[in-house]
């Protein structure tokens, strides 16, 4: 389906080579002031053309607002808005054979080739600039109330970052890790300083090779109120997974430990409660599950982590088969891509989060 969301919800149209992309949200409260500076610097932050590790094609992503929004303030009225897609180069995909790893197959299987195929059609990652612009205004509402949402770049290729959040909060507590997280964040390249350079040796060379390369992004929620979420098909694991897993090239969402925790012994995965702490709730030792128990927040912060597989476009030579003939040809791709998805990916990532956690503090009554 193409909405999300209970009491705050998004809906994304449009197909990448269309006149647009968008997004309409619904939710907003009457009268909040929209931060646009914010709201676009969170789309620039996604947009392509940025540097050596993402797709030379310019877009400018600056969004239309349709309806829902006078004198900078929300009306109360669904919030629509459009990206005119003004970049598109659609004789790179006219008669191309099924591109691997892409959409091609299954929606060629699901719609019969009515699709719109063209730079990836409905299936584009040009769709999650509606997802951030929802996600920056969800994090707008949640700034209101002390949460903050952001994420980094933890690994590329295989090669991680080393910030161990779900290990504890030792060095200054979860305070000073806030600070350190949000200047990561609002880098160019949102990846610690120590690894900047070897993730940037990493996607370039793999670019030079005519290849790509996946990682994965980490965000954390910090300031989440005590008791978000609810037990079962409403767990913030199940329904912040439900987003994240929407997202394009996301094939993998964990949360704390994550898969790592099987290999643990009970005594090393319970994270020790301690009863001091700043605000009312408890904190704990470790945070191995991640801010969440039984699907509920405790308040201490919620990690999670999307595991983002390498860029399908790459211009090697790729076995396939033409659709039309059903005989197998080659495949060497042109056209413009990213080398690596994951730095453009972090702000996406934190949308999602932001948009389903909003979701649920809208639906307990916490907001
Ligand atoms: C921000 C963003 C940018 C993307 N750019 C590309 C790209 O340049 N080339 C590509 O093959 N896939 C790109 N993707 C991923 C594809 O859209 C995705 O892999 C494809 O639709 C197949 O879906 P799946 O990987 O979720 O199975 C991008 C995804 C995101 C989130």
């Amino acid at each position: 389906m193409n909405s999300y969301g209970k009491l705050f919800t998004v809906t994304l149209f449009g197909e990448s080579h269309g006149p647009s992309v968008g997004c309409v949200v619904d939710g907003v409260p009457a009268g909040t002031r929209l931060d646009m500076a914010r709201i676009e610097a969170d789309l620039a932050r996604r947009a392509p053309g940025q540097g050596p590790w993402a797709t030379p094609r310019k877009e400018a992503d600056v969004p239309e607002i349709l309806s829902g929004v006078l004198d900078g303030k929300a009306t109360g009225a669904p919030i629509a808005a459009v990206f005119r897609n003004t970049n598109t180069r659609s004789g790179d995909y006219a008669e191309i054979p099924l591109r691997p790893g892409q959409a091609d197959w299954t929606a060629l299987l699901k719609y019969g080739g009515h699709d719109d195929r063209r730079g990836g059609g409905r299936f584009s990652g040009r769709l999650t600039a509606g997802l951030v612009f929802a996600g920056a205004i969800a994090k707008q509402l949640l700034a209101g109330k002390g949460v903050t949402v952001y994420g980094r770049a933890q690994a590329i290729a295989g090669e991680t970052d080393g910030i161990d959040l779900a290990g504890g909060f030792e060095s200054g507590g979860a305070h000073a890790a806030k600070e350190v997280l949000r200047c990561i964040a609002e880098k160019p390249f949102p990846a610690a300083d120590e690894k900047e350079v070897l993730f940037l040796e990493k996607i370039i060379a793999a670019k030079d090779a005519g290849d790509s390369v996946g990682g994965v992004v980490e965000a954390v929620c910090f300031g989440l109120p005590p008791g978000t979420g609810e037990p079962f098909f409403g767990s913030v694991e199940s329904r912040v997974a439900a987003m994240l897993f929407s997202v394009p090239a996301i094939k993998g969402v964990e949360f704390g430990r994550g898969f790592a925790i099987a290999a643990l012994r009970g005594s090393e995965a319970n994270d020790p409660i301690l009863p001091t702490g700043y605000g009312k709730s408890f904190v704990s030792a470790t945070n191995y599950n991640g801010g969440l128990l039984g699907g509920i927040s405790s308040g201490m912060p919620v990690i999670v982590r999307a595991a983002i597989k390498p860029t399908a476009s790459i211009s090697l030579s790729q076995d396939t088969v033409d659709p039309k003939t059903g005989e197998a040809v080659k495949l060497k791709l042109e056209g413009r891509h990213d080398p690596c998805i994951v730095p453009r990916a972090v702000p996406v990532i934190e949308a999602g989060l932001a948009i389903a956690l909003l979701d649920l503090l809208l639906e307990g009554g916490l907001f």
